[in-house]
């Protein structure tokens, strides 16, 4: 089955599960993946869908067995694991990933997202960002992209949490244009001080 024709069945069975019209394209996951350095530990995807961005994580240098990808889609899932198969896939949603306890202790360098976060309730995307920032090293950041035209997370959840975010960039050559946050927490945490 190809990646085009297994995103569209998936996008036909549950629209707002994939939240998307198309895969992304190259150049957005170029910017999404610029700044990654496999030097700075593991590397979270979350919503990888047919493994577009997962490619350009492998392109810059990132192992596949530094790789952890949380999909909830059961066929998404299944090709990934064909596709990456060193790779850790996890079939899961990502809201469950703080309390989970299946990552441990990691201490990822960064996480990269293409969750459909605007068509998420509060309580899910809050969740989905505490276990995310649980996990995060310090210094680590969360890149999101959008088809918005601001940050899918709201400025009072990221002031709630503790986190800020800014533009990353833009990419218009991408069907639908799209822009990628970059999130981060607001202070660097003590030595004493765990998790978000
Ligand atoms: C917009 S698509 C992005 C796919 C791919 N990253 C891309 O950019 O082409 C959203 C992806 O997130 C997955 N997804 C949606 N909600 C999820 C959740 N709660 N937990 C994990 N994956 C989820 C969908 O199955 C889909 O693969």
């Amino acid at each position: 089955m190809s990646n085009t024709f297994l995103f569209f069945r998936a996008l036909a069975s549950n629209p707002l599960m994939v939240g998307a019209i198309a895969p992304s394209g190259p150049v957005l996951a170029d910017l999404i993946t610029r700044e990654v350095d496999p030097s700075d530990g593991p590397v979270l995807e979350l919503g990888p869908g047919t493994g577009v961005f997962t490619e350009a994580l492998l392109a810059r240098g990132v192992r596949q067995t530094d790789l952890t990808l949380i999909e909830s889609g059961s066929d998404f899932a299944r090709v990934l694991r064909l596709r990456f198969p060193e790779a850790r896939v996890l079939r899961m949603d990502a809201a469950r990933l703080g309390v989970s306890r299946l990552l441990g202790n990691a201490s990822l360098g960064c996480a990269i997202s293409g969750l459909p976060l605007l068509n998420m309730s509060a309580r899910k995307v809050t969740a989905i960002l505490i276990g995310v920032f649980s996990l995060l090293r310090n210094g680590g950041a969360l890149y999101q992209f959008t088809y918005g035209v601001r940050c899918p997370v709201p400025r009072r959840l990221l002031d709630r949490l503790g986190l800020k975010a800014s533009l990353h960039g833009r990419v218009l050559r991408n069907f639908p244009p799209a822009q990628v946050y970059k999130i981060v927490r607001r202070k660097r945490l003590t030595s004493r001080e765990g998790g978000i």
